[in-house]
């Protein structure tokens, strides 16, 4: 399940229905007061965030989460996983339980939340259909070759652990941040805008819209739930050789039709 961004108002009545129908219910949550909030809805509400350690991979962690819940599963109860936002957002975990459940012949069901991206979208304003669109986890971005389309926004996700091997819970420097500067500086200048965004999780909070230059990317303190947008830095070009396979298309239908 997700139980989206903003504590209590995302909460879709599905998702209520199957929190409330569960025997046991597995919170990942953002923050310790939406547990409790969760824990009014069920009896039965174990908390994931124990499995977390300084110095522990995250993969172990996300892997001991896997584990917790289908242990419940094997032995019958009809168990919930409650994940902040969308449970299938940059999240591991949701996606293997659901495959390993399914391999051992039980059914599984992933229900959509309001993530962090479609906050993202509301609160700066952002279609990402005017311009397309590109989501990246950050050091991934960092340890792969991968193309970026700056005519389009770049949304980074988890920009906080950048270059981060370990996939440990404590955030990278500055250091690690300038490279991920560098790297952006190929196809942004310096001086290019860019969003430090944090949607609201408590509904008494306003979003943290931190409008600042790309330069100054690795001296701003970053929190583990912030993502990062690059507005486009260039202008879509036409792709004149499609273009004009199209024209030559449109008027061969209507040569047909005359
Ligand atoms: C493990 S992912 C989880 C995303 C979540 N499943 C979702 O649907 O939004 C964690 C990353 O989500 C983003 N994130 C988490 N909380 C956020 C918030 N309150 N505002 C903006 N981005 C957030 C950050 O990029 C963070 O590094």
């Amino acid at each position: 399940m997700g139980l989206g961004m903003t504590l209590g108002s995302h909460l879709t009545p599905l998702a209520r229905s199957h929190i409330q129908r569960a025997d046991v219910v597995f919170a990942g949550l953002s923050d310790a007061i939406v547990e409790v909030w969760l824990g009014r809805m069920h009896p039965d509400v174990r908390s994931l965030q124990p499995c977390y350690a300084e110095g522990k991979s995250r993969l172990k962690t996300y892997r001991e989460w896997v584990e917790l819940m289908m242990t419940e599963v094997r032995a019958g109860k009809r168990v919930c996983g409650v994940f902040y936002g969308h449970p299938g957002i940059f999240a591991w975990s949701p996606h293997k339980a659901i495959k390993a459940a399914r391999a051992e012949g039980y059914e599984a069901h992933m229900e959509p939340g309001i993530s962090a991206e479609d906050c993202l979208y509301a609160d700066l304003g952002i279609d990402p259909g005017r311009y397309g669109c590109q989501h990246f986890e950050a050091s991934q971005l960092l340890f792969y070759e991968r193309r970026i389309e700056n005519t389009g926004y770049l949304v980074l996700w988890q920009v906080a652990h950048a270059g981060d091997w370990s996939l440990g819970i404590s955030r990278t420097g500055p250091a690690y941040r300038q490279v991920l500067v560098d790297l952006l500086a190929r196809d942004y200048p310096l001086d290019h805008p860019v969003i430090v965004y944090r949607a609201a999780t408590l509904p008494i909070q306003q979003p943290r819209i931190r409008r600042i230059a790309l330069r100054d990317l690795p001296q701003v303190p970053l929190s583990a739930e912030e993502t990062v947008v690059l507005p486009p830095a260039a202008a879509m070009k036409p792709n004149r050789a499609v273009l004009d396979r199209i024209e030559a298309l449109d008027r061969l239908e209507a040569g047909a039709k005359t």
